[in-house]
């Protein structure tokens, strides 16, 4: 199978997923990436049994106004019953690296206001331990070197996303060579950096379901 045809097996194994749970009145969270705008792509076939969607970056907003599914301000939205969402990286505790797309501050708020997380993902995205892809970091551009400088403290090894902004208006710090044995702890040890807004360590709110993709068929992972 190639990679596309996984993305569109698992995709099509989320919206078999959700279904069943959706009613006229239900708003879902969407994440960023090319796993997701597959899923926005499945999505639109069942756009007339659920109200409409948040998403979690400008992009995703204007493909899922581009199949006409109703984009809401999270704000008028309150709590989600689903976050459908890919990773860079998982674990088996579905702990999760993600921002490989920049997206990674909304995609967090979005899954934090959403009772099931369920993440979407090829099985070449399954580690045994986090931090082989550069875990992303956004930071406020005036910060960038000294969260840079602490970062290095930590024993991390971080490059500058050069050219990109984020949909908040801030900068990538991509960290390289961390060993990530407790993903909780060093998620709320980089968040505690002043200057950073958020890093990529999906793991005090990790994934409650994985679907993923392998050449046998979609498996249904949950954490270990
Ligand atoms: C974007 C993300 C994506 O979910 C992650 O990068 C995976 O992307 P893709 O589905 O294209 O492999 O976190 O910020």
């Amino acid at each position: 199978m190639t990679q596309d045809e996984l993305k569109q097996a698992v995709d099509q194994a989320a919206v078999d997923y959700i279904k069943p749970h959706l009613e006229d009145d239900s708003i879902i969270g969407v994440g960023t990436g090319s796993t997701a705008n597959c899923f926005i792509d499945a999505l639109a076939e069942i756009k007339h049994t659920f109200d409409g969607a948040v998403a979690s970056s400008d992009a995703t907003a204007e493909r899922l106004k581009g199949h006409g599914i109703p984009v809401y301000d999270l704000n008028e939205a309150g709590t989600l019953e689903f976050y459908i969402d890919g990773a860079d990286e998982t674990n088996d505790h579905l702990q999760l690296i993600k921002g490989g797309g920049a997206a990674l501050t909304r995609e967090k708020i979005v899954a934090a206001c959403s009772k099931q997380f369920v993440c979407i993902a090829d099985d070449s995205k399954w580690v045994d331990i986090l931090g082989t892809f550069p875990l992303p970091v956004e930071v406020i551009p005036m910060a960038r070197s000294y969260v840079a400088r602490e970062i290095v403290a930590l024993g991390g090894d971080p490059v500058y996303r050069q050219g990109v902004v984020t949909d908040n208006g801030n900068v990538i710090l991509d960290v390289h060579n961390l060993k990530i044995q407790s993903a909780t702890e060093l998620e709320e040890r980089l968040n505690a950096i002043v200057g950073v807004v958020t890093n990529g360590l999906f793991a005090c709110r990790p994934a409650d379901v994985l679907l993923m993709g392998t050449s046998e068929g979609v498996k249904t992972v949950k954490a270990s």
